[in-house]
């Protein structure tokens, strides 16, 4: 039998397979469908210094092979995420990684200091590259010296495994990918959605309240390839890829091409059971390659 696990930046996984923030809850709602404890971890929704009432309805649009959203980092705030949430998800049988976003500099240290006292998260995924608000979110993700300061002043007081996510949003993924490593990141996930948007052409009108919203699913996923192979070879730190995973094979390309853990996002809307098929997946495809454990697969990709 293929072993599974993997050591992203000295924290051991079970499995590669997590789920996207933002398309998981708070991982309790899912516990009917699964058993959380056959994943690799749970990248829990956004969390902001305080409480954030979101975008306007409607903020979420069905596209050909994709999903427009535009939820605008809604959530209770940081103190409601450590007095209510985390108790009730602390002891759940596999990682729990918070997605840390914030509209300053001072937002993003402030929610980091906090979470890095709950000894049960791991990990943080530093999200500046949410693309559904005015200020802050994929503003630093799209200009190097503003993620590599956001990055490094979170290094400052986050103790444990820093991860940045990045925005597919700019013209060089990998400029984004070095200036975060000079921050101080240990893991890049990538990416997050394209900056699009849906126009009802009866109504005139578009069809988010924000006009432009941040599209996933299948459709980004060859973009999604292409940054995770990019940042692959220009940075030496680990990568957990994202974008329109919706089976195993999906998961296995992103693997090929650089990624050491992999995140199902959008998928979990079309079948809540899906991450848990994907790990019986990527382990039949070891078992039938032969391939004793899945490190010798990432970034296996045969180029010449
Ligand atoms: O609008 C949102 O809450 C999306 C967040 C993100 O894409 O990071």
């Amino acid at each position: 039998m293929a072993d599974l696990s993997i050591n992203i930046a000295g924290l051991q996984f079970k499995n590669p397979v997590t789920t996207a923030s933002g398309t998981f809850g708070y991982g309790d709602e899912f516990t009917e469908f699964i058993d959380l404890g056959r994943l690799g971890g749970i990248f829990v929704k956004a969390v902001t210094g305080k409480n954030r009432n979101g975008n306007a309805y409607p903020r979420m649009a069905e596209t050909p092979s994709g999903m427009l959203n535009s939820v605008g980092l809604q959530n209770k705030g940081v103190d409601h995420f450590c007095r209510e949430i985390y108790p009730k998800i602390m002891n759940f049988d596999t990682h729990i990684i918070v997605n840390v976003s914030g509209s300053t500099v001072e937002e993003y240290v402030e929610v980091a200091e906090r979470i890095n006292e709950l000894e049960k998260v791991p990990a943080i995924e530093l999200n500046i590259s949410c693309p559904n608000v005015k200020l802050g979110g994929m503003a630093f993700g799209t200009v190097p010296s503003m993620a590599t300061e956001v990055t490094a002043a979170v290094r400052k007081v986050y103790k444990k495994v820093l991860m940045v996510k990045l925005s597919p949003n700019v013209t060089s993924i990998t400029d984004l990918a070095k200036a975060v490593a000079d921050g101080g990141a240990d893991v890049i996930t990538l990416i997050n959605t394209l900056l699009g948007m849906s126009i009802d052409a009866e109504q005139r009108r578009p069809v988010l309240s924000t006009i432009t919203g941040g599209l996933s699913g299948p459709a980004i996923k060859p973009v999604a390839l292409r940054m995770v192979w990019q940042v692959h070879k220009a940075v030496n730190i680990p990568i957990v890829g994202l974008g329109g995973i919706m089976n195993a094979t999906d998961a296995i390309e992103f693997i090929l091409a650089g990624a050491s853990a992999i995140q199902v996002g959008t998928a979990n809307f079309i079948d809540p059971m899906i991450s848990v098929k994907i790990v019986d997946g990527i382990e039949d495809y070891l078992n039938s390659h032969q391939i004793g454990s899945l490190p010798e697969l990432v970034g296996a990709l045969r180029t010449e």
